[in-house]
C-alpha cells in the first residue's frame, strides 16, 4: 500500500513536470542546441517564440512551426539592438516565463589553435558582441516579459571555457573563452539587481554537445537530445535560490 501511494505520487510528480507550460524566448533557435530546445518545450506544450538570425533559411525550424501554432519564429540578431527593441515592442506586455539566451560564435576550426601572433580581433570584437553583449541587451529589452511571468528566469548558455578553472588549460580558443567568461560576468553581476525583484538568472553549461560533426568526434559528446533533456530537468528545479549559479547539464555547480 505503501509503495502504490508513493508510485502515485511520483507519476503525479511527473505528470506535473510534463504539463507545467508557459512561454520560453530563445535564441539561436534554428539548429544545434536552440533548435532541440524548440523540439522539446513544443512538445511539453510551452509556447515557443524561436529566434534565429535567418528565418527564410531555417528550414528545419520553419517545419516545426508549421506543424505546431504554438511555435512562432522570429527575426532576432543579437548584434541588432535595434531589431531587439523592435521584437520587445511587439511582444510588449505579454509574459515570458525563460529566456533562453543560447545563441552564440563559437570557435571556428580556423580561429580555434590561434596563438598570440595569430590572434585576429575582429574575430574577438565580434564574439564579444554576439556572446557577451549580445544576450546581455537581449536580457534589457526582454526582463520586463520576464518579470510579468511565472516562472522568472533568465537563463544565458555559457560553457565550462568560460570557466578559470574548469576551461582548458591551454593557449587555445582566446576569444571564445573570453567571451564566455565575460558573459559570466555580466550575468553574475545582474543577478545581484534580480535578486531583488524576483528574477531568477543562471548561467548553464551543457556539456560537451555533438552539434557538428567535429563536436561529434569528441569522445564523450553528450547527443544534442540527451543535453537539452537532462537542461530541462534541470530547469524544472530551478527556484529562486538558484539565481546568480553557473551550473552544467547535470545541476551541478560549476567553477568560475
Ligand atoms: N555544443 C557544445 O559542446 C557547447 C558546449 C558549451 C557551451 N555551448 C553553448 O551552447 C549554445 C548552443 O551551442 P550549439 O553547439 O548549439 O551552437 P551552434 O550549433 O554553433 O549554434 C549557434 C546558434 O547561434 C546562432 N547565432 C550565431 N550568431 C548569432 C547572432 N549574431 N544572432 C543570433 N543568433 C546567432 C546560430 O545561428 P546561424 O545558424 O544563423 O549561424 C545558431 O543558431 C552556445 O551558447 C554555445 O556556446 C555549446
Amino acid at each position: 500500500m505503501k509503495h502504490l501511494l508513493l508510485i502515485c505520487l511520483l507519476l503525479g510528480a511527473t505528470a506535473a513536470a510534463a504539463t507545467d507550460t508557459g512561454t520560453v524566448l530563445i535564441t539561436g533557435a534554428n539548429r544545434g542546441i536552440g533548435l532541440e530546445f524548440v523540439r522539446q518545450l513544443a512538445a511539453r506544450d510551452w509556447r515557443v517564440i524561436a529566434t534565429t538570425r535567418r528565418p527564410a533559411a531555417a528550414d528545419e525550424l520553419n517545419a516545426l512551426a508549421t506543424a505546431d501554432p504554438d511555435i512562432i519564429v522570429e527575426y532576432l540578431d543579437v548584434t541588432d539592438h535595434q531589431g531587439i527593441d523592435a521584437l520587445a515592442a511587439k511582444y510588449l506586455d505579454q509574459p515570458i516565463d525563460i529566456l533562453l539566451l543560447n545563441a552564440a560564435m563559437g570557435p571556428t576550426p580556423q580561429t580555434a589553435g590561434a596563438r598570440l601572433a595569430k590572434l585576429d580581433f575582429d574575430v574577438a570584437t565580434k564574439s564579444f558582441a554576439v556572446n557577451s553583449i549580445g544576450p546581455m541587451k537581449v536580457t534589457q529589452a526582454f526582463m520586463p516579459n520576464v518579470a510579468l511571468s511565472e516562472r522568472k528566469l533568465v537563463l544565458a548558455m555559457s560553457s565550462d571555457s568560460g570557466s578559470f578553472v574548469a576551461g582548458s588549460q591551454a593557449p587555445v580558443l582566446f576569444h571564445y573563452k573570453a567571451s564566455k567568461a565575460a558573459l559570466n560576468m555580466y550575468f553574475h553581476t545582474l543577478h545581484f539587481e534580480t535578486r531583488r525583484t524576483g528574477v531568477t538568472v543562471v548561467m548553464l553549461h551543457p556539456g560537451l554537445v555533438g552539434t557538428n560533426p567535429g563536436l561529434m568526434r569528441f569522445p564523450g559528446a553528450l547527443k544534442t537530445a540527451d543535453s537539452v533533456g537532462q537542461l530541462l530537468t534541470v530547469i524544472d528545479g530551478l527556484t529562486p535560490a538558484d539565481n546568480g549559479r553557473f551550473i552544467n547539464y547535470l545541476g551541478e555547480s560549476m567553477p568560475w
